[in-house]
């Protein structure tokens, strides 16, 4: 495991959209406070290669060190891109490209941070989702497919997120959730962890969604003891556009999503922030605390 001494700070950020001129504007003035400092990007940065390169290169050049887990937009073979790689074929060329970089992706050693808040390992994790966060009412994925094409609210993955060499998407999750597992299972047990992916761990922040079909595809119940499992001090995600720090069972949650321009134009906050995850900030530590900001979307898709 690798280790790197010194001050500075863990930071983290995810759903950067770079298609959107305005997001790809918010990236260029993305800057560390310590040259100390990490960076998480929890995926959804683009849909081609070539955005995604774009904007790991950027930031690796300023950060000490970047770290990605994949987004459902990242993993999309899209028709604009003409890299036309599927499946685990298309997240392998994406690692490549971090390796390349320089950047740590979910299939490298975990880092330990070793700044103010540390140690704690940094794990990026690429786990996708596997329809066990069911709409109400519904017993089966069929179920709740069939009652998101009922009221239109179907996620693009269905069309462009291909599972190749794997018969499916929820079976791709499952070899991922196994894989990470075993890798979470062997790290010192007196190492807290910060886990970072694309998805919640657990389901909860997805209770806020405006249109709660739109949870299948964010997740999995596999992973819902991991956070008192693995000591994890923080999990951070994306992918719901909804921004903001919750506690579960005593855990920190903390979605770091940009999201869209018609999402963030709407927001108090400016847009871009980096969200500081280790030396926690003062008064994230209000257990109390969990803010809708606003509630829902439901136009992620
Ligand atoms: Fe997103
Ligand atoms: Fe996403």
């Amino acid at each position: 495991m690798e280790s790197t001494a010194g001050a500075g700070r863990l930071l983290a950020i995810s759903d950067l959209h770079i298609t959107y001129p305005e997001n790809r504007e918010l990236v260029g003035k993305m800057r560390p406070e310590t040259d100390q400092d990490w960076l998480i990007v929890a995926g959804d940065i683009a849909e081609t290669v070539a955005d995604i390169r774009w904007t790991l290169e950027t930031l690796a050049g300023r950060f000490r060190k970047v770290l990605w887990a994949p987004g459902n937009h990242d993993l999309w073979t899209h028709p604009k891109d003409p890299v036309t790689l599927r499946g685990v074929a298309r997240y392998e060329h994406l690692v490549e490209l971090c390796r390349e970089l320089g950047v740590v992706s979910p299939e490298d050693p975990y880092p330990v941070w070793e700044g103010p808040g540390g140690p704690v390992v940094v794990a990026p994790l690429f786990l996708l989702y596997d329809y066990s966060f069911l709409p109400a009412g519904c017993a089966t994925k069929e179920e709740g497919l069939a009652y998101a094409h009922g009221t239109g609210v179907v996620c693009n993955d269905e069309y462009l997120l291909h599972p190749d060499p794997y018969p499916t998407r929820e079976a791709w999750c499952r070899a991922r959730v196994e894989a990470t597992e075993r890798r979470l299972a062997e790290l010192p047990e007196d190492l807290p962890t910060v886990l970072a992916g694309h998805y919640p761990l657990d389901r909860h922040p997805t209770d806020v969604l405006w249109y709660p079909e739109f949870a299948m595809w964010c997740g999995t119940t596999l992973t819902a003891d991991w956070h008192r499992r693995f000591r994890v001090d923080t999990m951070v995600y994306g992918h719901l556009h909804i921004p903001r720090t919750t506690w579960h069972e005593g855990v920190r949650f903390e979605e770091v999503s940009v999201g869209y321009p018609r999402e963030w134009r709407k927001r108090s906050r400016p847009p871009g922030e980096l969200r500081r995850i280790l030396p926690m900030e003062v008064g994230t530590g209000d257990r109390g605390a969990a803010p809708g900001l606003g509630g829902g979307r439901g136009d992620a898709r």
